[in-house]
C-alpha cells in the first residue's frame, strides 16, 4: 500500500525559475490496484510519478510504502527500497539502444551479488513473461516500438517488484500495440502486482479500475 499526504513539490527552490508542481497532492492506492493517472499536459503526472517511484524528490508532505516513510532516507536505502518494491517504465523506453534485449533487461540485476548465469536466466524468464523471448539477443535499435515498450516491461518488472509505474507506456504506439501493452499490464496487475499508470489516452484509462486526475498541480 502507498499513501501520500500532503505531498508539495518545488523546481528549483530558492532560484529565480523556482517553480511550484504539486500544490498538496494526497491519495492512496492500495496492494494490486491498477490505477490511471491523466491530466493535461503540465499538469503534474510526471512529477507525481517520479516522486512515487522513488527517482525525485520533494518540498514537504509525507510518502509512506508499506508503512515505510519514505524521506530522507540514505541513498543506499533508496536504492533498496526501489530495487525490492518500484519497476519504473520511463516515457521514452529509456532503452540503451546498443544492447541486446537480455542485456537492457539485466541491467537492475548488475547490481546483485548472483551469478551471471542466474542473472541472465532471471532476464530470460522477464522476456518470456511479456512474450519476446525470442528476441533476447537482437540489439534494441532493431526493435520496433512495441517490442521497445515491451523490452522496458520486462527490465521494469526482472526483479520481481510489487509495483510497476508506466509514464505514457502507449503513447507512442499504434492502437493494436497500444491494445497488447495494455493486456500486458493487466495480466501483471492479475498475478497481483499495483500498477500506475500516467496516460493521455482516455481509452487505456477507462481499462484500469480507477481514474485520478491532476489539475495544475492538485488532484481534481
Ligand atoms: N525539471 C523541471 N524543472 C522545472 N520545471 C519542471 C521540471 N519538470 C517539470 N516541470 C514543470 O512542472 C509542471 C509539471 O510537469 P510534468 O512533467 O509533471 O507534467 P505532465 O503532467 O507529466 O505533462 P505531460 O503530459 O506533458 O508529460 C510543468 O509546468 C513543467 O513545466
Ligand atoms: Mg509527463
Amino acid at each position: 500500500m502507498i499513501k501520500i499526504n500532503d505531498i508539495v513539490k518545488i523546481y528549483n527552490p530558492k532560484k529565480s525559475n523556482e517553480f511550484e508542481a504539486l500544490h498538496g497532492v494526497t491519495c492512496e492506492i492500495a496492494d494490486g490496484e491498477m490505477v490511471a493517472i491523466i491530466g493535461k499536459s503540465g499538469a503534474g503526472k510526471s512529477t507525481l510519478l517520479h516522486i512515487l517511484a522513488c527517482i525525485d524528490n520533494f518540498q514537504s508532505g509525507e510518502y509512506y510504502i508499506d508503512d515505510t516513510l519514505v524521506k530522507d532516507l540514505s541513498e543506499k536505502k533508496y536504492a533498496q527500497i526501489r530495487n525490492e518494491k518500484i519497476g519504473m517504465v520511463m516515457q521514452d523506453f529509456a532503452l540503451v539502444e546498443d544492447f541486446t534485449a537480455l542485456e537492457n533487461v539485466m541491467i537492475p540485476l548488475n547490481f546483485s551479488k548472483q551469478k551471471i548465469k542466474d542473472k541472465k536466466q532471471k532476464a530470460l524468464e522477464a522476456l518470456k513473461s511479456v512474450g519476446i523471448e525470442e528476441l533476447a539477443k537482437k540489439p534494441c535499435s532493431k526493435l520496433s516500438g512495441g517490442q521497445k515498450q515491451r523490452v522496458a516491461i520486462a527490465r521494469a518488472i526482472v526483479n520481481e517488484p510489487s509495483m510497476v509505474l508506466a509514464d505514457e507506456p502507449t503513447g507512442a504506439l499504434d492502437t493494436k500495440t497500444s491494445a497488447e501493452i495494455m493486456e500486458l499490464f493487466k495480466k501483471l496487475n492479475s498475478q497481483g502486482r499495483t500498477i500506475i499508470i500516467v496516460t493521455h489516452d482516455m481509452n487505456v484509462a477507462e481499462q484500469c479500475g480507477r481514474i485520478i486526475e491532476i489539475g495544475d498541480g492538485r488532484i481534481i
